[in-house]
């Protein structure tokens, strides 16, 4: 069922749960994930990257995702814009029927990040669409920002830590629906060298200055060192490197304001690992079924993980009921998916 993270995010807030924000590129890894959330019965936020909006052409991306909305009723789907940063994007998104977006304009000096964050939000509510913004800084590369070099990020962490007066400020100005902060994280797969450490205490002070506004965690990914040995087994380059532990996650969303964990690149690799030792094992193989097919399987057992991390198995009924109670108005097309049309 076809909603935004309101209904998902009231939930959570207090609930001691999270919602995967899971990035989508192809019909497989779309599958993987459904499937995974389907039988998990937990809701899902099913986001689209810019460059994930180029590769597919969001005609046929949208399309599979509109198939997920028919063929699973009762699992609420939320569809986000990863990373977006433009009006003209924002416009797009609203137009193809996403219901959340992203406003990311963390990489510009503070006002002008509330002034595009703003704009966001004033067209995206005028639609019913939600708004993430994003305040502070992440290491690692994402999208086609390469971000800070991950030991200096290491080294330096405190300093681009969000903010959380600052925090305040912007949520006052903006009026946004969900903050995603630097808590510690980083894009990519070449996170940190040592474990890392959330930065708890920073989280707290943001839900003192923001009281119920839902934060979120990109750059989520665990880096699975099983999974990178696979990749290398086989004949890859992975550099060692640790992810964001899976333990810290699971704290992050049961016992503060941490509604929604983004998670990419565990599931590129686990793709990648599973697909290359097919060919490995059998070089001979060249039916793409033979190999995409593994791939999605072994993507939907990553994501049943993924989902007991966050706490959100069995959650997909509870968040439906919400929704379906909420006295707020609906856009035409909620209502529509609400009444099963
Ligand atoms: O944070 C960025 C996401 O991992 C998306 O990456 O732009 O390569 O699709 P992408
Ligand atoms: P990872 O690179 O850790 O998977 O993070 C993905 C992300 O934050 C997408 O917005
Ligand atoms: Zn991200």
């Amino acid at each position: 069922m076809l909603m935004t993270t309101k209904p998902m995010f009231d939930l959570a807030y207090d609930g001691g749960f999270g919602i995967g924000g899971f990035n989508v590129n192809n019909m497989e890894m779309t599958q993987g994930i459904i499937e995974a959330c389907a039988e998990s019965r937990s809701p899902v936020i099913l986001q689209i990257s810019k460059g994930a909006r180029a590769y597919a052409n969001i005609r046929f991306l949208k399309h599979i995702i509109d198939a997920c909305v028919e063929e699973y009723p009762d699992v609420p789907i939320c569809i986000h814009c990863d990373h977006g940063d433009t009006m003209p994007l924002m416009q797009e998104c609203i137009d193809d029927g996403y219901t959340s977006v992203m406003m990311d304009g963390s990489h510009h000096p503070y006002d002008q990040n509330v002034e595009i964050t703003k704009a966001a939000v004033d067209l995206a509510h005028a639609n019913g669409v939600v708004v993430e913004g994003e305040l502070g800084k992440l290491g690692g590369i994402e999208e086609d920002v390469v971000g800070l070099d991950a030991a200096e990020y290491e080294a330096n962490i405190e300093q681009f830590l969000t903010d959380a007066t600052e925090a305040k400020d912007f949520y006052a100005k903006t009026n946004i629906d969900s903050l995603a902060v630097a808590i510690g994280t980083s894009h990519g797969a070449f996170k940190f060298t040592k474990a890392p450490k959330l930065a708890f205490d920073r989280i707290e002070q943001i839900m003192e200055t923001c009281p119920g506004l839902p934060l979120v965690m990109h750059g989520s990914s665990s880096v699975p060192k099983e999974v990178a040995a696979k990749i290398n087994e086989f004949g890859g380059e992975m550099k060692d490197s640790m992810g964001v532990p899976e333990d810290q996650i699971n704290m992050a969303v049961q016992k503060y304001g941490v509604c929604k964990v983004n998670v990419d690149t565990d599931y590129r690799m686990i793709m990648t690992a599973t697909i290359r030792e097919v060919f490995a094992k059998n070089p001979a193989e060249f039916d793409p079924r033979k190999y995409l097919g593994p791939a999605r399987t072994e993507m939907k057992k990553m994501c049943k993980q993924k989902l007991e991390m966050l706490n959100c198995v069995g959650k997909a009924d509870e968040v439906i009921a919400h929704w379906k109670n909420q006295g707020e108005p609906m856009p035409a097309f909620y209502e529509k998916a609400k009444a099963g049309v």
